[in-house]
């Protein structure tokens, strides 16, 4: 399956540039220009499929949304979907498969997340006096609904970041993480510190900002967002350093330094199959070879998921760790990564966990995350597969390597993995 071009917004802080816009604006804006830049012809589209975690009441089926706001033909049928923080993956891995099925030719596949547009709702109980109220014929009936209510009914009720079975928050989940895997916070500070100066380096060179699109602002749409505005060009390990934990702030490691920030943003990606796109005359950037999914207790270690999802999307594409050129592994949080990578070199992990004699091959740091990571570069949720799966392909590219493999790590304990070839 041939990924020709992808795109993303830039990355912003959630309630900083985007505070006006809603995801659906993000994401029509890359999808816009995704299809722009690739030079393909609308009419080739047959599906359109995007990632989003925290959905709009008001538009929950953001992909539709999207076909329907850029000038798309409206025939697109479009789903929007959610594997957590690896929905953009999904979405990949779901275009991939409905064109491997013949059920399309052409397809885009992305996502968006906007943590400055998040519901916020009533109460179970205020909800239940609303409905009750709405229903009573007479003014004293409707002041009735209302009479039960304690004055914490009236508190307004925001998605959490955090596990739904066990009531951990992500943050907390990757402090466990840390602490059983003795993860030290130098280790965490020095991965947080290599991505924003990776990242940093792909704005400088323009690696990474041709892989964005210009987000005008309303209310005017005169000011332009045309680079991200999370990466800090001036951190240093020491600044690292000095930062408090967070999330156990009297024995953690980790920090807002060594955490993903909170992220508004979209991408997104064209796929085709490899006979159109010959047929089109169209280049691909690269391959998708091999995709998987795993899923690891959420009351062990939460964001364990990708140990499972590498290993298995490498023996589907029939491939060791040791033949990818390049590694894209989300940054949730940089104890996540270095748990993961521990785990990928790990007999004992290859033992328990795989079923294997020999672990599943060391990480070649100078081979990772070589444009930062969503440390640096922020991470919405929804989006982030796609984001990933753009610089791995230009970069591949870049660098004339042949393979490349990504990792997501995703709340309910899921990790996915997917192998591009060039
Ligand atoms: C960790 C978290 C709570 C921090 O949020 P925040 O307090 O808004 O973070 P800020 O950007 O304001 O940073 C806090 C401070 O650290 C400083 N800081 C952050 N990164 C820094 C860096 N790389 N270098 C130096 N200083 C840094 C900031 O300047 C700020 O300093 P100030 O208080 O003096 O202004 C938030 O980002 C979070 O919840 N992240 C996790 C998201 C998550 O769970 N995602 C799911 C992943 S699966």
């Amino acid at each position: 399956m041939a990924l020709i071009a992808g795109c993303r917004t830039p990355f912003a802080k959630a309630g900083t540039v985007y505070r006006d816009l809603t995801a659906v604006d993000l994401a029509r804006a890359c999808v816009r220009e995704l299809v722009e830049r690739s030079e393909a012809d609308p009419a080739w589209i047959d599906t359109v499929v995007m990632g989003q975690v925290i959905p709009s009441i008001a538009a929950p089926n953001l992909a539709r949304e999207v076909v329907l706001g850029t000038g798309l033909p409206v025939s697109i049928p479009a789903h929007t979907v959610n594997r957590a923080c690896a929905s953009a993956g999904e979405a990949i891995a779901e275009v991939v498969d409905e064109i491997r099925d013949g059920h399309a030719a052409v397809g885009i596949a992305g996502g968006a997340e906007s943590l400055s547009d998040i519901p916020i709702l009533h109460s179970r109980r205020m909800a239940k006096a609303l409905v009750e109220a709405s229903k009573a014929r007479t003014l004293g009936g409707k002041l009735k609904a209302f009479s039960k209510l304690r004055p914490k009914d009236l508190a307004p009720q925001t998605p959490a970041i955090a596990e739904p079975s066990t009531g951990l928050t992500m943050g907390q989940s990757a402090e466990k993480m840390a602490k059983e895997n003795g993860i030290s916070r130098e280790e965490q500070d020095w991965i947080a510190y290599l991505s924003h100066r990776n990242a940093a380096a792909g704005v400088d060179d323009g690696r990474l900002t041709a892989e964005m699109c210009t987000v005008l602002l309303p209310p005017r749409y005169e000011t332009a967002v045309s680079v991200d505005n999370l990466i800090r060009r001036d951190t240093t390990p020491e600044a690292l350093a000095a930062l408090p934990p967070v999330f156990d702030k009297k024995y953690g490691t980790v920090t807002a330094g060594n955490a993903s920030p909170l992220t508004d943003g979209a991408a997104a990606v064209l796929l085709m199959s490899e006979s159109r796109a010959k047929e089109e005359g169209l280049a691909p950037l690269a391959f998708v070879r091999s995709w998987a999914v795993a899923a690891v207790d959420p009351g062990g270690q939460l964001l364990m998921g990708p140990g499972i999802a590498i290993p298995k999307a490498l023996d589907r594409a029939g491939l060791e760790l040791a033949d990818m050129d390049l590694i894209e592994m989300h940054e949730a949080f940089a104890a996540q990564v270095a748990s993961n990578i521990q785990a990928l070199e790990s007999p004992q992990w290859a033992k328990e966990k795989l079923g294997r004699s020999e672990p599943v091959g060391k990480v070649d740091r100078d081979k990772l995350n070589v444009m930062g990571g969503s440390i640096a570069v922020g991470h919405p949720f929804g989006a982030t597969g796609a984001r990933i799966a753009t610089t791995l392909a230009n970069e591949l590219k870049r660098r004339k390597g042949r393979y490349g493999l990504l990792s997501i790590c995703a709340q309910g304990g899921m990790g996915f993995a997917m192998v591009l070839e060039r």
